[in-house]
């Protein structure tokens, strides 16, 4: 199975509102940063990278941060096909897509389609996600796939009603700006996760700030409950 990072972006506003600026100036740099990460990840040996754009309770922003946030998702997306294309890069989407934007979900929709056939790394857009909210719609997903029937509710029914059943849990999950939450990001997912906890602002974060957060996570060891330990070095290439 291959390595799946996990980040929550987080630290835009802040980062923003220290230097005097609109909150929307720090989006504007936390894409610049999430698109170097992006670039380092995929030599990284990093097969799948899941970044937390906007989650279920994001709504509650001003319409205005809504908007601009949906924009450079857009934005995003268009600029950076030509690089997932020489990268062979597949763009997946994490969330529920019915709740976007018409014009943000068939963008989502497009770049999905058009990168499914790429077999290099896997970058997972959670845009419109909320962990508790995947766990309720996978639920139902499972009950209306039976309807009439009777259905017992496990785990592996859970699982495989996710967004995206295919990919592994994720391995390691990134915080930035120094929060020590979940905030409802892959909740079922990362029962077994590592967490790396960094201090500085997402705009701030660079190529060298994933390296190293990669190689704390060699340092550990995961023993998923038992007692028999797995180390994390074999698993990436620095
Ligand atoms: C958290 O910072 C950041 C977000 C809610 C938005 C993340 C969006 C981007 C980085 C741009 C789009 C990226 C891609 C890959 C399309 P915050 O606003 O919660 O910061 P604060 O806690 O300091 O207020």
């Amino acid at each position: 199975m291959g390595l799946h990072v996990g980040i929550i972006m987080d630290g835009n506003g802040r980062w923003a509102q220290g230097r005097g600026l609109m909150r929307t100036q720090g989006h504007l740099e936390g894409l610049k940063a999430a698109k170097q990460v992006v670039k380092a990840a995929s030599g990284m040996g990093i097969d799948f990278l899941t970044l937390y754009v906007f989650s279920t309770e994001n709504w509650k922003r001003t319409a205005e941060e809504v908007g601009f946030i949906m924009g450079l998702v857009r934005q995003y997306l268009k600029a950076e096909f030509a690089f997932a294309s020489e990268n062979h890069i597949r763009v997946r989407h994490a969330g529920d897509l019915s709740r976007l934007p018409p014009d943000v979900a068939e963008d989502i929709a497009d770049v999905c389609r058009d990168t499914e056939s790429f077999t290099g790394m896997q970058v997972i857009l959670a845009l419109n996600y909320g962990g508790r909210d995947e766990i309720v719609r996978a639920v139902n997903k499972a009950l209306a796939g039976v309807s009439g029937k009777e259905i017992k509710i496990n785990e592996t029914v859970i699982t495989e009603h996710l967004d995206n059943p295919d990919i592994p849990d994720p391995d390691l999950i990134i915080r930035t700006a120094g929060e020590y939450r979940t905030s409802n990001f892959l909740l079922w997912e990362a029962a077994y996760a590592e967490y790396y906890i960094s201090d500085k602002l997402w705009p701030d974060w660079t190529a060298a700030d994933l390296a190293e957060a990669i190689e704390s996570f060699q340092k550990r060891e995961r023993r998923f409950g038992g007692v028999n330990s797995a180390s994390c070095e074999a698993r990436v290439s620095l």
